[in-house]
């Protein structure tokens, strides 16, 4: 979700606030995480469909059982209802750049249940064309990540998570993904082939 900044006057101070995100967290049920991780099976494959929006338009069924979710509280619901607050924003917001360019994106994520529970997956996002080639939303597919690639890719996110909790909302993604970005510049690398790299070794 791209924020949206606007400026508001509180009390007799003028601020500025990210409307989308405001709005999200009023409207989405606050769950508190555990430290219940779930873990997927090696041959699990969780598919999940979004439209350009970010809504969910399909979910299989090991996507709503991880996730300890109906099928009816996900469709055309935000996709960021899993998302887990150990996340950095930045990754979003690599995410979404990616898409918009009609690239495809990979990478690891710590995503939430129902209950609050946690399961981390490697995840493939790609732009979804309809016959006449134009756009109609997107598409994840997500495999089960070994914990050697997690426990190289857990602090790099620490680190971002921290760079945004310093810098806070407005700038904080752009921060933490610059972080990214140089940490992968210096192995001559991005984000994707990174990721993709750990996820195979
Ligand atoms: C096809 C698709 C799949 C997605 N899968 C996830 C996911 O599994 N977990 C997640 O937190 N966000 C996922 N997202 C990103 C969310 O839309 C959202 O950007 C993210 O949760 C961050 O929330 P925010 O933008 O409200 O900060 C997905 C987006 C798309 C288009």
């Amino acid at each position: 979700m791209q924020p949206q900044i606007v400026e508001v006057i509180y009390g007799n101070k003028k601020t500025f606030i990210d409307l989308k995100w405001s709005l999200n967290k009023i409207m989405k049920p606050s769950i508190t995480p555990t430290q219940v991780e779930h873990k997927m099976g090696p041959d699990d494959f969780i598919v999940s469909k979004t439209d350009l929006k970010g809504r969910i338009t399909y979910a299989n069924r090991i996507f709503l059982k991880l996730g300890q979710y109906p099928l009816e509280s996900l469709l055309n619901t935000q996709h960021n209802i899993v998302r887990h607050p150990d996340m950095p924003r930045g990754v979003y917001k690599m995410l979404w750049e990616t898409l918009k360019q009609g690239s495809e994106f990979f990478g690891f994520v710590k995503n939430m249940c129902a209950n609050g529970d946690y399961y981390w997956v490697f995840a493939n996002v790609t732009p979804d064309y309809n016959v006449s080639g134009q756009p109609q939303g997107y598409y994840s597919v997500r495999r089960k990540p070994s914990d050697n690639a997690l426990a190289t890719i857990k602090p790099i996110y620490k680190e971002m998570l921290s760079i945004e909790k310093r810098s806070g909302a407005k700038e904080g993604a752009e921060k933490s993904l610059a972080y990214l970005n140089e940490l992968l510049a210096e192995q001559n690398t991005n984000y994707n082939n990174y990721a993709l790299s750990l996820f195979k070794n």
